[in-house]
C-alpha cells in the first residue's frame, strides 16, 4: 500500500503524541516527536548557561549538537538522544518545559530543526507530531490534522501525566505553563501554530481514544485513496 506522511498540529497536551503513536503502531509507519527535539536543544542550552536571544552563540552551540531518535527495546518507542545521551526523561521534567517555549522561537533553531525533520521524513510512512508540521515541515502531506480540546480538559490530562512522575507539582503551575506555551507558540514570528488551510480539525474533547482512533483511520484511508 502507499506510505504517505501525516502531521499532526495543535496546542500543548492534545493527545498529539498519543494519537500520532497509535497511528504508526497500526499503520507500521515511523513515528517522530519533533517537539521533544526543541526541548532536547533547550537542555543543551540550559545545561551550558547560554544566551539564546545571541544568534552568534546559538549558531556555535547548534554546531555542537547532534540528535537521534533511538528505538527502546523495553519500552518499544523511541527515545531522544542529545550527544549520545539518552535524554528521554530529562527532556519532560518542569524545567525544560518553562524555558522551551522561547528557545523554538529562535529563528536558528527552528532552520536547524525543520531541516532534519525534512530529511527523516524523505521516504515517507511517517507520522510526526508539532506545531508547524503541516504549513512548514512538510506542506505537501497527504493528511493533516489539526488537533484540539478544551483547555480544562489539556491542564487536567497534563497534570495527571506530571504527577504521576512528580507528586510536588500542582494543578496551578500546569495550567500556567500550558497557557503561556500556548501563547508564545501562537504568537511567535517564526512559523507559528496555526491550522494549515488543508488540515482537517479533530477536537477530541468528547471522544474516546478508541472513537478518535477509529476516526482517524477512516481519513487515513481517504488519503491514501485520493493520491
Ligand atoms: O509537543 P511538545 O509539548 O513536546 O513541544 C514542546 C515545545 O516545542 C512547544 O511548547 C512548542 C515547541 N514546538 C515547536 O515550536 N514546533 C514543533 N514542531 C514542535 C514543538
Amino acid at each position: 500500500m502507499k506510505k504517505i506522511i501525516i502531521t499532526i498540529d495543535g496546542y500543548s497536551s492534545c493527545g498529539k503524541s498519543t494519537l500520532a503513536k497509535q497511528l504508526a503502531s497500526r499503520l507500521n509507519y515511523l513515528y517522530i516527536d519533533s517537539g521533544a527535539m526543541y526541548r532536547a536543544i533547550t537542555l543543551y542550552f540550559i545545561q551550558q548557561h547560554m544566551d539564546w536571544n545571541d544568534p552568534a552563540q546559538v549558531r556555535d552551540a547548534l554546531g555542537n549538537i547532534r540528535l537521534e531518535f533511538i528505538h527502546n527495546q523495553i519500552s518499544g518507542q523511541s527515545d531522544m538522544y542529545l550527544n549520545d545521551e539518552n535524554v528521554e526523561q530529562m527532556i519532560r521534567e518542569m524545567l525544560v518545559a518553562e524555558k522551551v517555549s522561547e528557545v523554538a522561537a529562535v529563528r536558528e533553531v527552528r532552520e536547524f530543526a525543520v531541516a532534519q525533520q525534512q530529511k527523516m521524513g524523505a521516504g515517507r510512512g511517517i507520522v510526526m507530531d508539532g506545531r508547524d508540521i503541516g504549513t512548514v515541515v512538510f506542506p505537501h502531506a497527504e493528511l493533516k490534522i489539526f488537533m484540539t480540546a478544551d483547555p480544562a480538559i489539556r491542564v487536567e490530562r497534563r497534570f495527571k501525566e506530571l504527577y504521576q512522575k512528580n507528586k510536588n507539582i500542582t494543578l496551578h503551575e500546569v495550567k500556567e505553563n500550558l497557557e503561556l506555551r500556548d501563547y508564545i507558540d501562537a504568537n511567535r514570528e517564526v512559523s507559528p501554530l496555526r491550522k494549515a488551510d488543508d488540515a482537517i480539525v479533530l477536537d477530541n474533547s468528547q471522544l474516546t481514544m478508541q472513537e478518535q482512533l477509529e476516526l482517524v483511520m477512516q481519513w487515513v484511508e481517504d488519503a491514501i485513496m485520493a493520491h
